[in-house]
């Protein structure tokens, strides 16, 4: 199952991608999540990324396409991928095609997530993560037992920096701009399916599987 998917920041992406993770046993790509890593190791790619992400801006096509190229090459994505987060503009889609395209790889499915504006920001500010094992969880949404304290592995609970209310607003200006271009460049090749983000997130799960179960069945 080689998979993408998009949605504006809050919508979902990494939660449902950990979940069909789990599902289908493939990894998630999520380009967020190995920016955040290389500003944490102050790798390089961390130190040119974070002045970007700080700001609620796209890191450069090139530096995430070279990430996600290498990435599709190692020996987990063998039997299929769930992008999260990738690609973001019209330049990272057509190099996604090309990079599939010399791997003899296709894309199965573009799932769409559509949230409301307000219920994103509501989302975000109320996201916290581990810090150790990377759980993630909302305050009101899917609270932890313990307040900030992990149920996993004990470890602390954190809110992102790009979280605060100011940049979120920015971040979704980003989307629709340069992202949400691609919801009608995946409808055009026949990619594309629309799943109403607002329902819970096992509801949301249900109606992801539903759509695949009926690509695979049509293949
Ligand atoms: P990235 O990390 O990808 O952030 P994002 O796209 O802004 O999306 P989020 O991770 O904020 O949201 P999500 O959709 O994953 O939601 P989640 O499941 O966590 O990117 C960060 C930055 O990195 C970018 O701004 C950019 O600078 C850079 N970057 C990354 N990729 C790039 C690229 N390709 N090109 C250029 N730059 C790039 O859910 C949110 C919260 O809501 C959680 O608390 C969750 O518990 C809760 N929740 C989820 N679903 C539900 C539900 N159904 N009901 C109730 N609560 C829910
Ligand atoms: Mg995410």
């Amino acid at each position: 199952m080689n998979l993408i998917l998009l949605g504006p920041p809050g919508a979902g992406k990494g939660t449902q991608a950990k979940m069909l993770m789990d599902r289908y046993g493939i990894p998630q790509i999520s380009t967020g999540d190995i920016l955040r890593a290389a500003v944490k190791d102050g790798t390089p790619m961390g130190l040119k990324a974070k002045s970007y992400m700080d700001a609620g801006a796209l890191v450069p096509d090139e530096v995430v396409v070279g990430i996600v190229r290498e990435r599709l090459q190692q020996d987990d994505c063998k039997d299929g991928f769930i992008l999260d987060g990738f690609p973001r503009t019209v330049p990272q889609a057509d190099a996604l095609a090309e990079a599939l395209s010399s791997l003899g790889r296709l894309l199965d499915a573009v799932v769409s997530l559509a949230v409301d504006v307000e219920v994103l920001v509501e989302r975000l500010t109320g996201r916290r993560t581990c810090r150790d094992c990377g759980r993630g969880y909302h305050v009101k949404f899917a609270p932890p037992k313990v307040s900030g304290v992990c149920d996993a592995c004990g470890g602390e609970l954190l809110q992102r920096d790009d979280d605060r209310e100011e940049t979120i607003r920015r971040r979704l200006n980003v989307y629709d701009e340069q992202t949400s271009p691609l919801i009608a460049y995946y409808r055009q090749a026949g990619l594309l399916t629309e799943v109403d983000g607002m329902l819970s997130m096992d509801a949301v799960q249900e109606a992801i599987l539903a759509h695949l179960g009926k690509e695979q069945a049509r293949r």
